[in-house]
């Protein structure tokens, strides 16, 4: 049973919600790397080097006041067969209780936008066969299929024409 996001939603860059740097540490690792026999640390150091200043690394926590919802990235790298791809939104993740109610669209959304006001002209993106079909609806172009041992996607979306729009 969920209910309505309340006037208090919001998507917030990580820094200034440092309160939830455990709970996206902690989803971050048990969706992708858990079982892969990496240890939690890990992930609390690379998650770590989203707090320094600069625009790329980021995090993104989604949240209504202070319950957590979902968290997304833009990160310089995310796929070892393509180093020469940079940057990528990656670790798009959604509370199962909250999900299909648009929580995973807009992160995504403001992690593109995230990326292109970092300076960044074209984004890359990579999904498992399962997950294609979401990322489609949100209008990225598959650029490569079946790369490496995942069969993964790759997808980019580029700035849009009329260049950089950022809030005044
Ligand atoms: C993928 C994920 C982030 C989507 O979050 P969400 O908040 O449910 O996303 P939205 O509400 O914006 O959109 C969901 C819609 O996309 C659809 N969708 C989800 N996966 C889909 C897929 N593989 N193909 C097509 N549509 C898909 C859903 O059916 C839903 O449509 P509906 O609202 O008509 O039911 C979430 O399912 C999740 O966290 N999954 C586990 C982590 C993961 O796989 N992340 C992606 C890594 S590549």
């Amino acid at each position: 049973m969920t209910s309505a996001p309340g006037a208090s939603f919001a998507i917030s860059d990580l820094r200034q919600r440092p309160e939830f740097f455990d709970i996206v540490a902690d989803r971050i690792w048990r969706a992708w790397w858990k079982d892969g026999g990496h240890p939690l640390e890990y992930i609390t150091g690379r998650l770590g080097e989203n707090l320094d200043a600069g625009p790329i690394p980021l995090a993104l926590v989604a949240h209504d006041g202070a319950a957590f919802l979902g968290t997304a990235s833009v990160i310089a790298s995310d796929l070892e067969e393509r180093p020469n791809y940079t940057p990528w939104v990656a670790a798009v993740w959604v509370e199962p209780q909250h999900r299909s109610r648009g929580f995973g669209a807009a992160l995504v959304e403001r992690a593109a936008r995230d990326g292109f006001a970092s300076g960044a002209h074209r984004l890359y993106l990579c999904a498992r066969p399962a997950r294609t079909g979401f990322y489609q609806r949100l209008g990225w172009i598959p650029l490569e299929r079946d790369v490496g041992r995942f069969g993964l996607t790759v997808f980019t979306r580029d700035a849009p024409a009329s260049g950089i729009s950022s809030p005044p």
